[in-house]
């Protein structure tokens, strides 16, 4: 085993890599996200969104002040991007709908043509170039006019989703297939409306962060059956969500660190994919919140409750899950249980750490653990009877954007490695994977300064230029042969 970590520091880590070929339907992609690459943030009619009012109105809340007015430009320079698409020569990219783009104000009343017409282009170009767009409805930027009509913790915020995926399927419907109506909502929900460090960065832990899931997941099922209902017959696509999630790996085999790993699991993951593959939220949240929610004076739980007829309308509304992991964490049962402390994090009652011991990226969530994968995606077949998955986000940050970016090349390599793995010996349903991200971009708190592009972009000069790492090279011959290594045998 140690000889095989020597290995791993000194070259692509062949030595552990599988060796069986992808099937020839596995969709290889990249992906990218409106604010984080766009610019272009008050053009043509495009309407200000929740991060445009904070990085203005607080520039310390990134570093160096970093923000997305310009960001990489692919506003305008869409067909470079796609340009490069193309030279990965990958099946699919994942790129997210500015809201605020096309509808100014948030509200359908008011569409934004010239918005509408720079998503038109691109899906064309895209399709131009033979590679299917996946398109995520929602990736954090909500117009600040819904912030300031409440945000996703009024329950307003359902139907106005509701409206703008139901205009998105009728504008962009006949050119795409596969639709995703959220990004992470456990990160905006949680950050956004709990932790308060992101967009709109408000404080309310232990109350935010669950009034806004509760309605994304009421928005998710609405558009789902939007879907369902006016387009799928003509359009025939499919509509999934991406939801987020490290492995929890058990601090040691105990009984006890055993069953924190799964609850951790289900407070992160299954918060949002419990109801929507099972049905309501996990009893366990349902029970720990409710304890901890009494004991400390309210009347009610702090978690909101789905009615018997909305849990069966949210229960089935995903064709695929699109899951985003980059990361492993050691889980154990929470010693010091201080009731009064509100949030997610302490209603799990489970506490998490990383190894010191384990190699780590610019991201300070960023660790390098490929093993986590294949047993994130096991529990997932277990625990969800084996949904239809697609890895949409996995990849690696530096500072620097080097070009010569062998520690990506590693990661992106035994993380599918992994992925093989499990859909060999677990029989797991993974049908594709999605390197974030295309371009160096904004991201997001970290600025500039974590740098996850298989192309480097030099913010420094005003053209942004694109310029391939290694990584590129090894992602297209993966690509190109389905294989990792030198020489595959069939799967
Ligand atoms: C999570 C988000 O979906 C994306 O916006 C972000 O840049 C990457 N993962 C890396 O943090």
């Amino acid at each position: 085993m140690e000889y095989l970590y020597i290995l791993c520091l000194l070259a692509p880590c062949y030595a552990t890599l599988n060796n069986k070929k992808f099937p020839d339907d596995f969709m290889f992609g990249t992906a990218t996200s409106s604010y984080q690459v766009e610019g272009a943030w008050n053009e043509d009619g495009k309407g200000e969104n929740i991060w445009d009012r904070l990085l203005h109105t607080n520039p310390n809340f990134t570093v160096n002040g970093d923000n997305g007015d310009i960001t990489c430009n692919s506003y305008h320079k869409y067909k470079e991007d796609v340009a490069l698409v193309k030279e990965l020569n990958v099946t699919h990219y994942r790129f997210s709908l500015a809201w605020a783009r096309i509808l100014p104000n948030g509200h359908v009343d008011q569409i934004n043509e010239a918005g509408v017409q720079y998503y038109k282009n691109l899906i064309t170009e895209l399709r131009a170039n033979n590679i299917e767009p996946l398109v995520t409805i929602y990736h954090w930027d909500l117009p600040q006019t819904l912030q300031d009509e409440g945000g996703w913790p009024s329950s307003d915020i359902v139907d106005r989703y509701a409206d703008y995926a139901r205009l998105c399927f009728s504008l962009f419907g006949e050119d795409v297939k596969y639709w995703m109506t959220f990004n992470e909502p456990k990160e905006f929900c949680l950050q956004g409306y709990g932790e308060g460090t992101n967009a709109p960065g408000i404080k309310e832990s232990g109350t935010g962060e669950y009034l806004c899931a509760h309605h994304v997941l009421k928005a998710h099922a609405k558009a789902w059956h939007i879907y369902e209902e006016e387009f799928r017959p003509t359009q025939n696509g499919q509509v999934g969500i991406v939801l987020d999630t490290n492995w929890y790996e058990p601090a040691t085999d105990s009984a006890e660190d055993e069953i924190a790993s799964d609850t951790k699991l289900q407070f992160v993951f299954g918060w949002y994919a419990h109801p929507i593959f099972k049905g309501d939220y996990p009893e366990v949240m349902k029970n720990n919140i409710q304890r901890r929610s009494l004991a400390q004076g309210y009347a009610v739980s702090r978690l909101p409750e789905f009615t018997p007829e909305e849990i069966e309308y949210v229960k089935g509304t995903a064709d695929f899950l699109g899951l985003n992991t980059y990361s492993s964490m050691l889980v154990q049962p929470r010693k010091y249980t201080d009731v009064s402390a509100m949030g997610s994090e302490y209603d799990s009652e489970v506490e998490e750490w990383y190894d010191d011991s384990w190699p780590k990226g610019a991201s300070p969530w960023l660790v390098v653990t490929p093993w986590g994968i294949q047993k994130l995606l096991r529990w997932i077949k277990n625990e969800y009877n084996n949904p239809r998955t697609i890895i949409t986000e996995n990849g690696y940050s530096d500072y620097d954007g080097t070009l010569d970016d062998v520690d990506r090349i590693n990661y992106i390599q035994q993380y599918l490695s992994g992925i093989r793995d499990a859909m060999d010996e677990d029989g797991v349903n993974v049908f594709g994977y999605t390197v974030w991200t295309l371009i160096d971009n904004l991201e997001w708190v970290f600025g500039f300064t974590n740098k996850f592009g298989l192309y480097n972009v030099d913010f420094n000069s005003p053209n942004r230029t694109r310029t391939a790492k290694k990584s590129v090279g090894v992602y297209q011959n993966i690509i190109r042969t389905r294989c990792l290594v030198d020489d595959c045998i069939d799967s």
